[in-house]
């Protein structure tokens, strides 16, 4: 950050601090978190260096180069860049001598160099680097570009620039440590290029001008649209642009700010103005890597590069209702029973922090919940799983089992001192697994055998930014606490973006030997780049209220482009009293996306539908037998995630990225290949305008046919939010039997369709086929064709024929 930032924050830090000390006076845990805020800045004037006189470094002019495999390695007065291109078309760039590992991003090792690849002279007195999908150059001074293969530049990123301490005034750290420089990459991208991803932010999907800030945080009370940063926060940008589509990651976990702004053009006047960003780093490599392609081939990438999305089981994409206060048994079971009763269906129930002992993590409240085995064993029966919430901070106190396993195993993050970081969380006074030591994620991975012998399907990752309540400053552990980083040893300014990311490699590595016949359920509020290997993650308390539906759309969006397809929201908002209208508009959104969940604060309104009146439980009906409906396509959806990379939930431009219109289109989503969902995110509407991409589509509820691209105007009754099915699309849907069976929208004629069923063969690790259909339109019927022959021996609706309004005549699967 400089000098100006450095300010701001300061005040801006201050008076969010001053905040929330009024509000935690007088309380025994706003007392706590006035010591806690203490301690952690106590702890970090004595841990941390001062920074102490800097020196201000450019790469200089560059002398040589050194041809490798994949590329090679130019070397300029002051640094040095490592470019090379892995097999697969990923382009790494590492500055100062940065490799690509060890990194917590990458899945497993990094990927061979495409030999190829090879470094080369250009003819400007740089260097080039030329591979099937991108071009890479590099000037003599360290601007690096990134092309198309016709040329085209996607990407400029300008020479670095670092301020590395100068040696011998370190404030009694040694000067030369690696890695703590600070420093700032300025880039460019083309005028009319939109950026997306860096987590999960409440203010995009389309990421305006602003500074985004990288460094996991607890908003603390509930977020709105604008709230920077939030739990999830990455240094990944996916740019869109006429020229192509490119994902530049920066593989650094330090704290740092992203200054995004788009570009404008000059109407022909030949004066376009670029977009840029501009990242500052408070430490860490300079490292990148660059992918470019359509938005699916980024994804493919991305997902070799960082890990395919583990697949949730198939109850985990049914619908799921939580609360902070269920209070007891009886209350969960009561509330299971309403379900029931009134022909709702529901997947799982998700028990909060309120059913432990006094908030002590792996514990039972056994007054509250006297048989908790007894309890999942019978919503079992009725086909409703338990999950539990799992939060890192463990009480610390003697006579807690798992604080004295923890303290036996040396498990908990230390001081610069050696002695134990204590923090405030819902317990109290806690202590926190340091998840970056192999040897402490085994020791904690072992405790879930709790969690499943209470009789718990999943586990629900809380608080893991990882949060020590403070009445001031940011609510985390100090900036100096020790982390073993896999051995390499650091502190909480490299950890803390990856603790959350650790510590759902622990759950789900320890749920995976405790139980290894089923694939683990685990989803987590923070992490980082590479958690969907784990899981997936939700909102976090998103404030009740229509702007938080909005910003709770552009999370679920934003991390589908950053790699991690499983999310959803609280649905009906964290915080606050939903107005039926609301409650109904945000369920019908959450019906349609991967994970579909009830949820609010122990202190805010309740969110079963029959809270909210007849009327609404007879439309959340409606929306929830349709999710039931279409749970065979997110299952499908699920596995080609893995398979691909590709999300559930897609931004409208997914497959036409060249559509201008369709990039600023923020109010819609694709919800696979099939469907283009469109919420009503605002009160008192009955109709809105769907912007549409090319080719035919199908209102699914009147069966109309609209032909994009453009705009339409489509019913938007309070009963259901617009849905509009691709012509040509194969949708696999549960027949009113449940059996699968294949909606088929008719496609246009002259022109295939298709579409992609993945069974379901449960929810342990046998791999299914991937059965592929095609779909074209013959003699005025639709003909359906398994791909690759063979009887596809499933039922086939047809819908979106001329005749019958919608509903369609029965055809043939060849
Ligand atoms: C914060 C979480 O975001 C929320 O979902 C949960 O209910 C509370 N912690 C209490 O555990």
């Amino acid at each position: 950050m400089d000098g100006r930032d450095q300010v701001r924050s300061v005040w801006w830090g201050r008076a969010v601090g001053a905040v929330r000390a009024l509000r935690a006076a007088g309380s025994v845990r706003g007392l706590l978190s006035w010591r806690s805020a203490w301690r952690r800045r106590r702890a970090d004037r004595l841990g941390t260096a001062r920074r102490g006189p800097e020196r201000a470094r450019v790469p200089g002019a560059a002398a040589r180069a050194e041809p490798q495999p994949g590329g090679g390695v130019v070397f300029f007065a002051r640094s040095s860049l490592r470019v090379r291109v892995a097999a697969g078309g990923a382009v790494f760039c590492g500055w100062d001598g940065a490799e690509p590992e060890p990194s917590y991003a990458l899945a497993g090792t990094c990927p061979e160099p495409d030999v190829r690849a090879v470094l080369e002279p250009d003819t400007e007195g740089g260097w080039r680097v030329v591979s099937e999908r991108v071009t890479v150059t590099v000037s003599r001074h360290g601007a690096v570009a990134v092309r198309t293969p016709g040329g085209v530049v996607l990407r400029r990123e300008l020479p670095p620039r670092w301020w590395d301490r100068v040696p011998g005034d370190g404030g009694g750290v040694p000067a030369e440590r690696s890695g703590e420089s600070r420093w700032v990459q300025r880039s460019e991208v083309a005028a009319d290029a939109r950026f997306f991803g860096l987590g999960g932010r409440s203010c995009g999907p389309r990421l305006r001008a602003r500074r985004y800030r990288l460094w996991n945080t607890d908003p603390g009370g509930a977020f709105v649209p604008g709230d920077d940063p939030l739990s999830v926060t990455m240094p990944v940008q996916f740019v869109v642009a006429d020229a192509g589509t490119h994902l530049v990651f920066h593989d650094n976990s330090w704290d740092g700010t992203v200054m995004l702004r788009e570009g404008s053009e000059g109407a022909g006047s030949g004066h376009d103005r670029p977009g840029c960003s501009e990242l500052r780093m408070d430490g860490g490599p300079l490292r990148y890597w660059v992918l470019v392609g359509t938005p699916a081939r980024v994804l493919l990438g991305w997902t070799a590069l960082t890990g395919a999305p583990t697949p949730p089981p198939r109850w985990a994409l049914g619908p799921q209702h939580a609360r902070w206060g269920f209070g007891s048994q009886e209350e969960v079971r009561r509330v299971v029973s309403g379900y029931r009763e009134r022909g709702l269906p529901l997947s799982a129930v998700h028990l909060d922090i309120d059913h432990y002992d006094g908030h002590r993590v792996f514990t039972v409240d056994r007054t509250a919940f006297p048989d908790l085995p007894g309890l999942a064993r019978e919503l079992r029966s009725e086909g409703v799983r338990l999950v539990s919430i799992v939060d890192p901070g463990v009480k610390a106190e003697p006579g807690n089992a798992v604080y004295e396993g923890g303290a036996a195993a040396d498990a908990y993050v230390r001081d610069a001192r050696g002695r134990e970081v204590r923090g405030v969380v819902w317990p109290g006074e806690a202590v926190f697994p340091d998840f970056t030591d192999a040897r402490v994620r085994k020791w904690w991975g072992g405790l879930y055998a709790e969690r499943l012998a209470q009789g718990f399907s999943g586990v629900w990752h809380d608080m893991n930014e990882p949060v020590s309540f403070a009445a001031f400053g940011d609510p985390s552990l100090p900036r100096s606490a020790r982390h073993a980083l896999e051995g390499r040893g650091g502190d909480h300014r490299e950890a803390h973006n990856v603790y959350g990311l650790a510590m759902a490699r622990a759950g789900y590595e320890g749920l995976l030997e405790l139980r290894p016949e089923e694939r683990p359920f685990l989803f987590s509020r923070s992490g980082w780049v590479g958690m969907q290997r784990y899981g997936g993650t939700w909102s976090g308390d998103v404030a009740t209220g229509w702007p938080g539906l909005r910003a709770s759309l552009s999370l679920v969006l934003g991390m589908g482009l950053c790699g991690v397809p499983y999310s959803g929201p609280d649905v009906g908002g964290f915080s606050g009293v939903p107005s039926p209208e609301l409650y109904l508009r945000w369920f019908q959104m959450a019906a349609y996306l991967p994970l579909f969940r009830t949820h609010s604060a122990v202190f805010a309104g309740r969110r079963e539908p029959w809270e909210f009146g007849p009327e609404v439980v007879e439309h959340a009906r409606a929306a929830l037998l349709e999710r039931e409906r279409l749970v065979p396509y997110f299952v499908s959806l699920g596995q080609l995630a893995r398979l691909s990379g590709a999300p559930y939930v897609r931004p409208v431009w997914w497959s036409t990225p060249r559509d201008r219109k369709l990039r600023d289109c923020e109010d819609a989503f694709l919800l696979g290949d099939a469907l283009l969902v469109a919420p009503v995110l605002g009160p008192g509407v009955t109709r809105r305008a769907v912007r549409l991409p090319r080719g035919r589509w199908y209102d699914t509820a009147s069966g109309q046919a609209y032909d994009g691209p453009g705009q339409v105007l489509v019913d938007a009754p309070l009963s259901r939010i617009p849905v509009l099915a691709r012509a040509g699309a194969v949708l696999p849907v549960a027949g009113g039997d449940g059996v699968t069976e294949l909606e088929v929208w008719a496609p246009v004629a002259g022109r295939a369709g298709g579409g992609v069923l993945v069974p379901d063969v449960g929810d342990g690790w046998r791999q299914p086929e991937v059965e592929r259909f095609e779909t074209r339109l013959e003699d005025g019927r639709v003909v359906v064709e398994r791909q690759g022959g063979g009887a596809a021996g499933y039922r086939v609706r047809v819908r979106g024929l001329a005749d019958g309004n919608g509903v369609g005549r029965e055809a043939p699967v060849a």
